[in-house]
C-alpha cells in the first residue's frame, strides 16, 4: 500500500474513532459507536499490515492470532460484574506495549535519526516507558484491589509522598544520565527508570481506597492514552498519535466527571491520593429496619400512581434487569408512571446500569440522570431500590463527617415509600452505614433481588386483572 493510501487510511480510521466516541456517549447511538471504533479498528490494522513498514508477516500472524484469540476468549466470557477489571487489565496492557515499544525503538533506533531529532526520539522513549510502565503496573495492582486479590483499603505507607517525591526525583537523575549516553549505553538507567516507575504505580494505587477505584480506572485508561501517543511519537505514527490523544483526552473528561459525581477533588485523584482521606467506613446506625413482604410490595406497587426504580450494583449481581424490566413494562401499561434514576457511579462501571436496562429493553427515555430526577422523589408515590446503597446513602447529605460526606446521592427518602431490595442491612461499597434503612417511610424487601423482582413481577401480574387503570396520557 502505499504511503497516500496509508495516510487516507489513518485519516478514514481516525474519523470513525471519533465518531465511536461520539456515539458512545449517549446509550441509544452506544451501539452504532462501538461499531464504529470496531471499523476503525479493522481499517488502521488491515492497513498498516500492508504498509511498506511491515515486512515480518510471520512474526505478526504469530502474535495477532492467538492474542485476537485470547481477547475474543476474555471478552466473551467476563462476567458484566468483572467488566471494570478486564477495562483495568486492558489498560495495563496499553501501558505495557507503550513499555515495548519504547525499548524495542530505544535499541534499534531510526538509522536517519540525528541531531535534535535523535534528542528528542530519545525523550520520547524514556517518557512512553515512564507511562507505560507506571500504566501497567497500577492497573494490575488496580484490578488486584477490584477482583479482591489486594485490600480494597487505601494503604498508606508511612512518609508515602515524600517517598514518591523522592522516586520523581530519581526518575529526573536518571533521564539526565540517560540523555548525556551515547547509542544504546542509556540501557541501564532507562532499566532502573522502568523499575521506579513501576514502583510509583504500586505506591500511587495502593494509596487510593476501594470508593475511588471507578477514577483510578478510568485515570489509568487516560494515562494509557497518552502512553500510547508517545509510542505513537516513537514510531513516528500520525494514527497512533490521534488514538492515543482521544483515549487520553476521554479518559481526563471522563475521570473528572466521575470525581465531580463523588465529590472528589480531581486532582487529588490524579497525584494519587494526595491528602485522600482513608476510607474506613463509618459507623453503625441507631434505630430499627422495618422489614416487608412481596405481597405488601405488590399491595403498594398496585396503589402507586407513580414509581421510581433506583437500580445499583446488587442489580446486576442478581441480574435482575430483565424481570425489573417486565414490571416495569406491566405497571406502565396499566397506565403507573415508571421512571429509573441512574447515579452516574451505579454500579462498578460507568453506565453500567444503563447497558443493563438497555439489554433488558427499557426505554431509553424513561431511564433519567441523578440530576434530572432528584427533585421528582418528593412527588414520587413508591422508590424501588434494588440492590443500590452507596448512593443513595442519606449520610453524604446529612452527616458531614461521614467518609461519604458531599457525595450527590439520589435523594429516594423524599417519597411517600421507599421500598429497598437486598439480602441485609450490611453497608455498600465504600463500607459506610446507611440511615436510609432506617427511616420510617422505608421498607425492607430482604433477599436476592432477582427472587423478589420475580416474585413481585408473577404476583404483580395475577392481580393485573383486579386492579384498575389509572391509565392516563404520558404515563
Ligand atoms: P453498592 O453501594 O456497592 O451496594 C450494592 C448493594 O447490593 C450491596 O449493599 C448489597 O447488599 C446488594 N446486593 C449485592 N448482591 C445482591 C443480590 N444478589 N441481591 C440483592 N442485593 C444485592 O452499590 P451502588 O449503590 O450501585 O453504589 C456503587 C458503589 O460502587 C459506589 O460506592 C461507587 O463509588 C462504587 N464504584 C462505582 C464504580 C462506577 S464507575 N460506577 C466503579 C467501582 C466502584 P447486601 O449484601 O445486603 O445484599
Amino acid at each position: 500500500m502505499s504511503n497516500d493510501l496509508l495516510t487516507v487510511a489513518y485519516i478514514a480510521a481516525s474519523i470513525l474513532f471519533i465518531l465511536s466516541l461520539g456515539g458512545l456517549s449517549n446509550p441509544e447511538t452506544a451501539k452504532r459507536g462501538n461499531l464504529y471504533g470496531v471499523a476503525g479498528m479493522v481499517v488502521a490494522l488491515g492497513a498498516t499490515a500492508i504498509s511498506t513498514q511491515v515486512t515480518g508477516y510471520g512474526v505478526l500472524f504469530v502474535s495477532m492470532v492467538p492474542a485476537i484469540w485470547i481477547g475474543g476468549l476474555i471478552a466473551t466470557r467476563a462476567a458484566m460484574t468483572a467488566l471494570p477489571q478486564l477495562v483495568g487489565l486492558l489498560n495495563g496492557f496499553g501501558g505495557l506495549a507503550a513499555v515495548l515499544v519504547g525499548y524495542a525503538s530505544y535499541l534499534n533506533p531510526d538509522a536517519s535519526l540525528a541531531g535534535i531529532d535523535l534528542t528528542i526520539h530519545k525523550v520520547e522513549v524514556f517518557v512512553g516507558v515512564f507511562i507505560g510502565a507506571v500504566t501497567f503496573i497500577g492497573s494490575l495492582i488496580a484490578c488486584g484491589k477490584l477482583q479482591g486479590w489486594v485490600s480494597s483499603k487505601a494503604v498508606l505507607l508511612p512518609a508515602r509522598h515524600l517517598v514518591n517525591i523522592a522516586l520523581l526525583g530519581t526518575v529526573i537523575g536518571l533521564g539526565y544520565t540517560y540523555m548525556t549516553l551515547q547509542d544504546t549505553a542509556g540501557l541501564l538507567p532507562l532499566g532502573i527508570m522502568t523499575a521506579i516507575a513501576s514502583l510509583l504505580g504500586v505506591t500511587l494505587v495502593l494509596a487510593i481506597g476501594g470508593a475511588d477505584m471507578p477514577v483510578v480506572i478510568s485515570i489509568l485508561n487516560s494515562y494509557s492514552g497518552w502512553g500510547a501517543a508517545a509510542a505513537g511519537f516513537m514510531l513516528n505514527n500520525d494514527l497512533l498519535i490521534i488514538t492515543g490523544a482521544l483515549v487520553g483526552s476521554s479518559g481526563l473528561i471522563l475521570s473528572y466527571i466521575m470525581c465531580q459525581a463523588m465529590n472528589r477533588s480531581f486532582a487529588n485523584v490524579l497525584l494519587g491520593g494526595f491528602g485522600n482521606t482513608n476510607y474506613q467506613g463509618s459507623a453503625t446506625v441507631e434505630g430499627e429496619a422495618t422489614a416487608t413482604s412481596v405481597e405488601e410490595t405488590v399491595e403498594l406497587l398496585n396503589a402507586a400512581s407513580s414509581v421510581i426504580i433506583v437500580p445499583g450494583y446488587g442489580m446486576a449481581v442478581a441480574q435482575a434487569q430483565h424481570a425489573v424490566a417486565e414490571i416495569t413494562k406491566t405497571l406502565r401499561d396499566r397506565g403507573t408512571q415508571v421512571r429509573f434514576g441512574i447515579h452516574p457511579v451505579a454500579g462498578r462501571l460507568p453506565g453500567h446500569m444503563n447497558v443493563l436496562l438497555a439489554e433488558a429493553n427499557v426505554p431509553y427515555d424513561i431511564v433519567l440522570e441523578m440530576d434530572e430526577i432528584n427533585d421528582d422523589f418528593a412527588a414520587t408515590d413508591v422508590v424501588l431500590v434494588i440492590g443500590a446503597n452507596d448512593t443513595v446513602n442519606p449520610s453524604a447529605l446529612e452527616d458531614p463527617h461521614s467518609p461519604m460526606a458531599g457525595m450527590p446521592v439520589l435523594e429516594v427518602w423524599h417519597s411517600q415509600t421507599v421500598v429497598v431490595l437486598k439480602r441485609s442491612l450490611s453497608a455498600g461499597y465504600a463500607g459506610v452505614a446507611n440511615p436510609l434503612f432506617y427511616k420510617d417511610n422505608t421498607q425492607m424487601l430482604y433477599g436476592d433481588a432477582r427472587t423478589n423482582v420475580s416474585a413481585v413481577l408473577s404476583q404483580l401480574t395475577s392481580t393485573q386483572a383486579g386492579v384498575p387503570a389509572l391509565a392516563s396520557a404520558g404515563r
